[in-house]
């Protein structure tokens, strides 16, 4: 069978997970976008997963519930891990508010695959920025379990990296990003099947 291995060494790249969570509107598809960006422009070969593309598509029918977040995350590490599977640079942004479902696709994926980064935020300012319309919408009444408001968001003891969007400008956050998944990118083809 033709293995994992034989795919980075075709991509010249090791596949691996780059998870990154936060509240909504902290940054974290911004800087998905970006790195995502950048990893192309460097000849590697990704695929970006977020709960937007994800939840109008393969998960149409899951809500905001705790079982609903938690079959959302199942899934997508389940997918996430195939790509990997193939030598895929693979970045997921996700929500993931809680440790247990953070433990979930890490257990998923496995330990030497995944990195997690926590794009940490305030509830206030993402509120300012709103970009979605979606904090003022909550404060309505109209947005069921949001994440900081009616539905806990746990914050990490530990993260391989923490990126502060409000203390910190975009190029900064950035560049710490790049410099993390770029140490664990380098060669492939020695990694498992
Ligand atoms: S997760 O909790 O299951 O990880 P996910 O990242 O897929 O969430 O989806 C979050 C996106 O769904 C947000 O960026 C926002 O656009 C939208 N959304 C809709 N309803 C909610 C809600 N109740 N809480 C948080 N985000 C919501």
């Amino acid at each position: 069978m033709l293995g994992r291995s034989a795919k980075e060494r075709l991509l010249g790249q090791r596949g691996c997970v780059v998870w990154l969570y936060g509240i909504s509107g902290s940054g974290k598809s911004t800087l998905a976008n970006l790195l995502e960006r950048h990893l192309h422009e460097q000849g590697k070969l990704t695929k970006l997963l977020d709960g937007d593309n994800v939840r109008t598509g393969l998960n149409s029918g899951l809500g905001f519930s705790d079982d609903d977040r938690r079959e959302n995350i199942r899934r997508v590490g389940e997918v996430a891990r195939l790509f990997v599977s193939a030598g895929v640079i693979t970045i997921c942004s996700f929500i993931t508010p809680a440790k247990s479902l953070r433990s979930l696709a890490r257990q998923i994926i496995g330990e030497d695959d995944f990195l997690e980064v926590y794009v940490k935020c305030s509830f206030e300012k993402c509120a300012e920025r709103d970009v979605k319309g979606l904090y003022a919408k909550a404060r309505d009444g109209g947005v069921k379990h949001f994440t900081g408001k009616d539905s806990a968001f746990e914050e990490p003891n530990e993260a391989d990296l923490i990126i502060d969007t409000e203390a910190e400008p975009e190029a900064e956050s950035l560049a710490k990003l790049i410099a993390l998944v770029e140490s664990r990118i380098v060669g492939g083809g020695d990694a498992g099947e």
